[in-house]
C-alpha cells in the first residue's frame, strides 16, 4: 500500500513505518485509527486555531455550499462572499495594508507576493530589481521561488529550485547565533549591519525585496530581538527594497496582536496570510498590499490590458464564508486579550522547565513557544527528538525542529490543556534524562 507519496517524509521509511492515520478531532485533540487520542500542541501545522472540528465553521461551510458552492474571480465576475471577505479582512489588517489578492495555499501566497513585487518593480521601470533577500532558517513554502527562499537545504536538495534568484542573510536568533557576551541589542545591530553590507556588495539595483517571517516559526521559533526589525526596515528603505512580511504562521493572533507585524513594529509593503485565516478548515490564502503597490500594479496591468494572474480556486466562496466566520469568532474572543491570557499561562507553566537538564533556552511570545535543547553548549537534536517522541507516546504532539520543540496550540485550549502539555513535556524530559 504505497499509493500515497507523503510530504516531508522519507518514502522508503514510510513503507516500513506508515504514518499515523488520524480519523477524528475533538477540540484540540485528534484520534488515530488505533484509537489513540493526542493533544495537538501545534494545532496541526500551526493552523487549526479553533481546534479540529469547529461547529460554527462547519455550519458556515455547509450554508455557503448550499447557496453558492463555487465561483471564481476572473474577468468581470466574482463571488459576493469573496468581495465581502476582502472588505472585512482589510479592516483587520495592519494600517497601510489596504488591498488583498486571494489564493489557496501559503506557498502560493508567497509565489504571488514575489511575482507582484517584481511586477511592481517592472511597472515603475526598475526591471533590474529582481532578486529577493531571505534568511537562513526561514520557511516560505514548497513552490518554486518559495522553496528557494526557504533557508533549509533539505527543501533544495535534489530539486532545481531557482536559488540564483535568492540572496541569503542571517537569521535573528540571539540564543544560538550571538557571539560570546554579545547583547541582544548588539546582535540585532550586527545583523542589520551585515544586511546593509550584503546589499551594497550585491548591488541594490538588482534587489527587488526582502522577505521575512515576523517571528520565524518552522526554523525553530526564533523571536527577533528588540530593534532588529526597526534596523532592517531603515536599511531596506535606504536602498529602495520592498519588504514582504510572511505572516502565514504569525497572522491572526499567534504573537499576541492580530498580526506579527503589529507585535514587532513592521510596516510591510506586502504581506502573506493563510493557515489561521480559516482556522485551517479550508485552503485559502491572501496577499495583502499597500496602496502604493496596488496602484503600481493597477497602472501597469491597465497599460498591458489585464492583470494576467490568478487561479481557479483563489478566493473560493466556501473558504471565504469560513474565513468570515473565523474572523467573527476571533473578534468575539477579543483575540489579543484572549491570547495574552493563554500566553501568560503557558509562559508561567514553562518557566520551571528552564532548570531541567538539557534545556538550553525557553522562549515564548503570544501563544507560541520554543524549547531548545543543548549539550555542553552545542545544539542537541537527539534529545529534542527523544523528548518529542516520548511526549507522543504520552499523548501530546509537539513539533520537533532540529534541537527545538515547538508549541503553538489551538486558541480553544483550556488552562487544563496547557498544564497537560507542559506536564507531559516535563515528564518526557525527565524520562529522557533518567
Ligand atoms: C511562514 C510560512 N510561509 C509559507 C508557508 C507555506 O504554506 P503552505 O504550507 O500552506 O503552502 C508556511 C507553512 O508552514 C509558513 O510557515
Amino acid at each position: 500500500m504505497n499509493a500515497h507519496l507523503y510530504p516531508f517524509t522519507d518514502p522508503i521509511e514510510a513503507r516500513a513505518t506508515p504514518p499515523k492515520q488520524m480519523v477524528s478531532g475533538d477540540g484540540a485533540y485528534v484520534t488515530d485509527t488505533l484509537g489513540n487520542t493526542y493533544l495537538d500542541a501545534v494545532s496541526g501545522l500551526w493552523c487549526a486555531s479553533l481546534g479540529f472540528n469547529p461547529e460554527r465553521l462547519q455550519k458556515a461551510a455547509t450554508d455557503q455550499m448550499g447557496k453558492l458552492g463555487y465561483y471564481h474571480s476572473f474577468m468581470g465576475r466574482t463571488g459576493e462572499v469573496t468581495n465581502h471577505l476582502a472588505e472585512r479582512l482589510v479592516e483587520k489588517l495592519p494600517d497601510g495594508i489596504d488591498h488583498v489578492f486571494f489564493g489557496t495555499s501559503g506557498s502560493e501566497a508567497v509565489e504571488n507576493a514575489i511575482k507582484f513585487a517584481r511586477y511592481f518593480q517592472i511597472g515603475r521601470g526598475k526591471s533590474t530589481k529582481a532578486r529577493i533577500i531571505a534568511r537562513d532558517g526561514a520557511y516560505h513554502g514548497s513552490g518554486s521561488i518559495s522553496a528557494a527562499l526557504t533557508g533549509m537545504s533539505y527543501c533544495h536538495d535534489g530539486f532545481d529550485v531557482p536559488l540564483s534568484e535568492v540572496i541569503r542573510t542571517g537569521r535573528a536568533h540571539h540564543f544560538a547565533d550571538a557571539h560570546q557576551g554579545e547583547s541582544e541589542t548588539d546582535f540585532a545591530n550586527r545583523r542589520v549591519q551585515e544586511l546593509e553590507e550584503l546589499i551594497i556588495a550585491q548591488d541594490p539595483d538588482t534587489i527587488c525585496a526582502f522577505i521575512g517571517e515576523p517571528l520565524m516559526g518552522s526554523g525553530g521559533v526564533f523571536i527577533p530581538p528588540e530593534g532588529y526589525w526597526q534596523g532592517v526596515q531603515q536599511v531596506l528603505r535606504k536602498y529602495d527594497i520592498l519588504l514582504i512580511a510572511d505572516e502565514i504562521i504569525t497572522g491572526f493572533g499567534r504573537t499576541g496582536q492580530w498580526f506579527g507585524s503589529q507585535t514587532f513594529g513592521i510596516k510591510p509593503d506586502l504581506m502573506t496570510m493563510a493557515k489561521q485565516l480559516t482556522g485551517a478548515m479550508f485552503p485559502l490564502s491572501a496577499v495583502g498590499m499597500s496602496a502604493q503597490i496596488y496602484d503600481g500594479l493597477s497602472e501597469h496591468a491597465h497599460r498591458l490590458g489585464t492583470f494576467g494572474h490568478g487561479v481557479t480556486y483563489g478566493g473560493h466562496p466556501v473558504g471565504a464564508a469560513i474565513a468570515l466566520e473565523t474572523l467573527k469568532i476571533y473578534e468575539e474572543m477579543d483575540l489579543p486579550v484572549h491570547i495574552a491570557a493563554l500566553g501568560a499561562h503557558l509562559r508561567k507553566a514553562l518557566e520551571p522547565l528552564q532548570d531541567m537538564a538539557g534545556v538550553g533556552n525557553i522562549r515564548s511570545i503570544g501563544f507560541v513557544a520554543g524549547i531548545e535543547f543543548t549539550k555542553n553548549g552545542a545544539p542537541d537534536d537527539a534529545t529534542a527528538r527523544a523528548v518529542g517522541e516520548e511526549a507522543e507516546r504520552r499523548g501530546v504532539l509537539f513539533r520537533i525542529i532540529n534541537n527545538t520543540l515547538a508549541i503553538s496550540p489551538p486558541y480553544i485550549c483550556t488552562t487544563h490543556d496547557i498544564d497537560k502539555m507542559v506536564q507531559v513535556m516535563r515528564d518526557s524530559i525527565a524520562q529522557t534524562h533518567s
